[in-house]
């Protein structure tokens, strides 16, 4: 007998959007039978290996038995102290880590599971927009929160403007996410705005999340803040991802105020039984490097790498008369539509260059205030990237 079930999805599920990149992959899948040469600047994910140092510590650490069992949902002590050793050098901040840090299984996790702590229906979580989409979809509404969305304009330095959030949708937000050096426009924050924003966090009895996972991913001599060194009232997570290249290990931290760890800790006890223990050893590793808030060699290695992508590609698009900015940090590059697109969608042009072979991002795949922008993922070689630009000029002329 087949039992007629009728299945039909929670509410706070069926409000998610469909996932943007679907259509773009089926235009690709559809290109590779064609014969198409994609090169993929579309997918944050780095291309460069892991350091091998890291590597082997895990391969050494994973053959040692106590290192096979379940791990604690909030991280081993020896990690917890390696993040708070690593904030000390780094930022000059104090954690302790018996009460301030938790491990999450990579960033992503922090970002979603945090809103759980505190969102109940119709609260409002303040989000940037374009913005990593997980503040607005996999935290907020999957808490049946409220998104509200602050515009990152680009005559502000893609930084939200706190005069223009209406103040009625203000006195319910409980969080307020924010990322600098950003996803996906690559801006940067000054330490003069973190202390306005967490001033105006105060006033309006809200907590932000500093989502930093490109902390260390800056050109030249610019080094990134931490929220924390203005106030540790709030929180910041960071992981191991774009850090010492990891994506796939997914091991990342929550550090700051201990009330909103404790809130994490529970949550993440009912939920998950934590991130392999040989890969917080490998991470521990990574972070016992920092001596002060220089980088270690292992990442300078792999930003030289990158900037020089920058450069190449940035000079190239603006060689070809597509105007770009050089941003100060992160591995993307953020830029309006060229002119002669102007009156196509962002999507409508992602699509022209998917016919050329060259896959970019979409700026509305992180939200409305996106259109009319494309995203670069500086993730493949210079060859390669030289190669996307002689396509592009191509179709410029
Ligand atoms: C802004 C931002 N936050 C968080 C993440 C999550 O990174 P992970 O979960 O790999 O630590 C990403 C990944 O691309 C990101 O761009």
């Amino acid at each position: 007998m087949v039992l007629e079930i009728n299945l039909e999805y929670a509410e706070r599920v069926k409000q998610l959007p469909i996932y943007i990149f679907v259509e773009i992959e089926q235009l690709i899948a559809e290109g590779r039978k064609k014969g198409i040469d994609f090169i993929p600047l579309g997918i944050g994910d780095p291309d460069l290996p892991t350091p091998e140092l890291i590597v082997r510590e895990m391969n050494e650490q994973a053959q040692v038995p106590n290192n096979q069992n379940y791990p604690s949902s909030m991280g081993e002590e020896f990690f917890r102290e390696a993040v708070a050793n690593w904030n000390k050098k780094r930022y000059g901040v104090d954690l302790n880590p018996e009460t301030e840090v938790s491990h999450v299984m990579g960033g992503k996790e922090g970002v979603a599971n945090i809103a759980r702590v505190f969102v109940n229906p119709g609260d409002v979580v303040l989000c940037p927009n374009p913005g990593y989409p997980v503040y607005a979809n996999g935290a907020t509404k999957l808490c049946d929160g409220m998104p509200y969305l602050m515009p990152l304009k680009k005559e502000n330095g893609f930084l939200p403007d706190l005069g223009e959030i209406d103040k009625k949708y203000l006195k319910k937000a409980k969080l307020m996410y924010l990322n600098y050096p950003n996803n996906p426009t690559g801006a940067i924050a000054s330490m003069e705005f973190l202390k306005e924003v967490s001033d105006y966090a105060e006033d309006y009895n809200f907590i932000i999340i500093y989502d930093n996972p490109y902390s260390e991913f800056t050109f030249e001599d610019y080094i990134a803040p931490s929220i924390l060194q203005i106030n540790n009232n709030h929180v910041e997570i960071n992981s191991a991802s774009k850090m010492f290249n990891m994506t796939g290990f997914r091991c990342g931290w929550v550090a700051g105020n201990a009330e909103v760890i404790k809130g994490l800790r529970k949550v993440k006890s009912q939920i998950d039984s934590g991130g392999p223990i040989f890969i917080q050893k490998a991470v521990a590793k990574g972070l016992r490097l920092y001596q002060s808030e220089k980088k270690p060699d292992i990442i300078v290695k792999s930003i030289k790498i990158y900037e020089k992508r920058r450069n190449v590609l940035v000079e190239g698009l603006n060689e070809i008369g597509w105007k770009t900015d050089l941003p100060k940090a992160t591995f993307y590059i953020w830029t309006k539509i060229p002119e002669k697109f102007g009156d196509l969608t962002c999507m409508e042009f992602v699509k022209k260059l998917i016919e050329i072979g060259v896959i970019i991002t979409p700026g509305t795949g992180f939200g409305k205030y996106g259109e009319g922008f494309v995203r670069f993922a500086l993730t493949q070689p210079v060859e390669r990237i030289k190669e996307a630009l002689e396509r592009i000029n191509k179709l410029l002329i």
